[in-house]
């Protein structure tokens, strides 16, 4: 199993561009089950979730091409992908394929809505919570589909096509919102989502699938109105920047200090976390061609921070923000609204000398000094990366195990750091 090692004490100088969002990413792939045309996809990142999602659609009849390397195109560019469903041959989501990503779960939305039934394994993913499906289930009754739970799959039927409804979440889902809206474009009549999520990547989505023909009104906002169309064609779409990568790697800098150019990365759409660094002391500018962070040499502050849904704090960006705060003046707190086991990382921080404690859903964390290195596991992906920045900020060296969890969400992340001056190695076996 490969492992990263970091030695720490390298200011980070320079740029990073910022890859394709991972979680714009995946859905879109499956809204190419939604048509019989070709969707082609630019700037998709290379991530293992994009490949390991390729396998699922090919599995229910999408064929995948990924579009030859340019000569002088570099490795975090992005590639781009042309995915056409013209026949669904399968209409099951096996467990070996579904239990690897969450996200794959949401095929259940096109395949009901495309073939009038899906079975569909329950998900894996990140150990973060229970992560139910419920409303995911709830959103496709409302439609017209009968939803069972059998064997460990749900068995959803709509042997008339699916019929628009109203939709009302009791909490603000991101996949319940892409589920519904996926398998509404495509339900006769019309359907109403109310509580919606608005996180940018849902909009991406949305304004896609409008290019593809659906008819989508309030998109960006917590109410859609969907007038359902009898089919959707093939469009090009490129993928929007990932918010998440960019917000880890402001974290970075703020971190170990010095000026880094977040090339492509959009500042309208990590207000929160860049009003939170801007508290903490960090600077931040916005450019034509991205986010500058910078950092020198003075302390940080401590910031209290909850996580919200979009527009408020990231639940994405929760542990590399303690990374931050490992290194704050003083005490500060993170409450973790999100996701209720969303503190693993806690342990492995600690490992490297901060101090940390739990009180159910809020972390205290007090500043330290320093930082030092140690053998610390990646336990999820979004907490793999904030151990390898708190690596880069240690004194020493940090060896991170367990690293494919940081494969499945973050481009080329050796490269990206390695060209600002970082010590980072990736040891493979
Ligand atoms: C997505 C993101 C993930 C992010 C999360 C919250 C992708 C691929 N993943 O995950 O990176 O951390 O949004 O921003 O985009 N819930 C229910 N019932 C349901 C569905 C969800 O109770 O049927 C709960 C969850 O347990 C959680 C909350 O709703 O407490 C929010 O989860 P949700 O927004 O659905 O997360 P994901 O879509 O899985």
């Amino acid at each position: 199993m490969d492992r990263i090692r970091i030695v720490g004490g390298h200011r980070l100088n320079g740029t990073i561009p910022i890859s394709g969002a991972k979680n714009a990413a995946l859905p879109l792939m499956i809204a190419s089950l939604l048509t019989e045309g070709t969707l082609t996809l630019e700037n998709l990142p290379r991530l293992a979730d994009v490949s390991q999602l390729a396998r699922i659609l090919a599995n229910h009849g999408v064929d995948y091409t990924i579009e030859g390397k340019r000569s002088g195109d570099s490795d975090t560019q992005g590639q781009t992908v042309h995915l056409a469903a013209r026949q669904i041959v399968d209409t099951t989501a096996p467990y070996d394929l579904v239990s690897k990503m969450r996200a794959s779960f949401w095929v259940l939305g096109p395949l009901i809505a495309r073939c009038g039934e899906a079975k569909v394994s329950l998900p894996g993913g990140c150990a973060i919570g229970t992560r139910p499906v419920d409303m995911h289930l709830q959103a496709m009754e409302n439609l017209g589909a009968t939803c069972e739970i059998e064997n460990g799959y749900v068995i959803a039927k709509a042997k008339n096509g699916l019929k628009g409804g109203h939709i009302s979440f009791a909490k603000v889902s991101v996949g319940a919102t892409h589920a519904a809206l996926m398998a509404a474009v495509l339900a006769r009549g019309d359907t109403i989502i109310e509580n919606a999520a608005t996180e940018p990547e849902i909009g991406d989505v949305a304004e896609c699938l409008v290019k593809m023909g659906a008819k989508i009104e309030g998109i960006h906002s917590r109410t859609l109105r969907i007038s359902g169309v009898t089919s959707l064609h093939g469009t090009e779409h490129t993928v929007i920047a990932d918010r998440i990568e960019a917000g880890t790697y402001a974290m970075a800098a703020g971190m170990t200090g010095g000026d880094v150019l977040l090339k492509g990365a959009r500042a309208d759409n990590l207000e929160s976390v860049l009003a939170t660094m801007q508290k903490a002391g960090v600077t931040i500018d916005t450019t034509n061609e991205g986010i500058r962070v910078r950092r020198n040499g003075a302390g940080l502050t401590p910031v209290d921070v909850t996580t919200d849904p979009y527009p408020g704090f990231p639940t994405d960006l929760q542990a590399q923000f303690m990374g931050l705060m490992t290194k704050a003046q003083g005490t500060s707190h993170i409450r973790e609204t999100i996701f209720e086991n969303r503190f693993m990382h806690v342990q492995e921080l600690a490992r490297l000398g901060a101090d940390i404690h739990l009180h159910g859903d809020m972390a205290e964390v007090r500043g330290v000094k320093k930082l030092t290195g140690a053998d610390v596991m990646a336990t999820d992906l979004r907490a793999s990366a904030t151990l390898v920045i708190a690596g880069l900020a240690a004194e020493g060296e940090t060896m991170l195990h367990r690293v494919y969890h940081l494969d499945r969400g973050f481009e080329a992340l050796e490269e990206k750091l390695q060209a600002c001056g970082a010590d980072v190695t990736r040891i493979s076996g």
